[in-house]
């Protein structure tokens, strides 16, 4: 039997790669997906509202209720017959800001808390990654801040990095690209003089968020393994970019596998997300903008 009958989970937005750290760097945003679980009733009910209220599925196939039912499951708890879902979701859906990790988060999370699986951060970060097949958002949503995430024989670990606070506008064009399509884009080798660069990259911008050297941002976030490939199915992308640079932006990267773009920024900067918005309209590409800051807060239980 459950221990409680209603649950809230909050779950933060999360950027990756930020450029050169493909699939290993993660970072969380102040940008969150609430959901209440409620046990009632003999039947699933599934309510959203705000982000994806017009493309999230209401029903089994639901990746929140997927990833509870299966928690459960794994852990040979009864799955409760009736349950209410409700998502109250500020994060885009396939924009590249960690929504389908945020998904499987709270379905972890929610399960846990009901049935008081006991498990802790690293098992729900395990559990996870068998959905997501990579961790950088899974563990940016679970850790709060700037995380590395990084294989090992034993499976994928992840580590937090200092970083600083920082302003950031994203600029999410409106084109259809999955997660999917974006990973099937890649080369499948690459030259060991672009790995290198990447390599040097990578701990370029550690350093540059260690040390609040702001002016390191736009080398280092320098990439040679994903961008590349992925600018060519997102028209108007690295235009942004440069647009972006020319009103101020620190550093600018695709977020994650994208569509969206990230910039950081000294301030809050409206005009910077106009001139990204504007450079994609010249494609005849609308775009949403959105103004945040990084975020050291991690998923959470609101109420239990
Ligand atoms: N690191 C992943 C990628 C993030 O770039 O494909 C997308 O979820």
């Amino acid at each position: 039997m459950a221990d409680s009958s209603s649950v809230v989970i909050r779950v933060p937005a999360s950027t990756a790669n930020l450029g050169p750290g493909f699939d290993c760097l993660g970072l969380a945003l102040d940008i969150w997906n609430e959901t209440s679980f409620t046990l009632s009733g003999d039947s699933i009910s599934i309510e959203i509202t705000g982000e994806g209220q017009n493309q999230l599925a209401r029903n089994e196939s639901n990746l929140i209720y997927r990833s509870f039912y299966e928690t459960l499951e794994k852990h040979a708890h009864p799955v409760p017959s009736g349950i209410k879902i409700s998502c109250k979701n500020e994060i885009p859906v396939s924009s590249g800001l960690g929504s389908s990790a945020t998904a499987v988060i709270t379905g972890i999370y929610a399960a846990n808390s009901l049935f008081n699986l006991n498990l802790s951060k690293v098992d729900i970060f395990n559990l996870a990654v068998k959905y997501e097949g990579h961790g950088d958002n899974l563990a940016a949503s679970l850790e709060g801040g700037l995380v590395l995430v990084f294989p090992t024989e034993s499976g994928f670990h992840f580590t937090k990095i200092e970083a600083p606070s920082m302003h950031i506008v994203i600029c999410v064009p409106e084109i259809q690209l999955s997660t999917h399509e974006a990973r099937n884009s890649l080369p499948k080798t690459y030259e060991s003089s672009d790995v290198v660069f990447n390599i040097s990259h990578t701990v370029l911008l550690v350093h540059a968020f260690r040390k609040r050297n702001y002016s390191l941002l736009k080398t280092a976030m320098q990439d040679r393994i994903h961008q590349p490939y992925r600018f060519m199915l997102i028209p108007g992308a690295e235009k942004a970019i440069y647009a972006a640079y020319d009103r101020g932006a620190s550093g600018v990267a695709l977020s994650g596998a994208g569509p969206g773009l990230i910039a950081f920024c000294k301030k809050s900067d409206p005009s910077i997300a106009k001139a990204m918005q504007t450079a994609f309209q010249k494609e005849e590409i609308r775009s949403k903008t959105i103004i945040t800051e990084t975020c050291l807060k991690s998923a959470h239980v609101l109420i239990d």
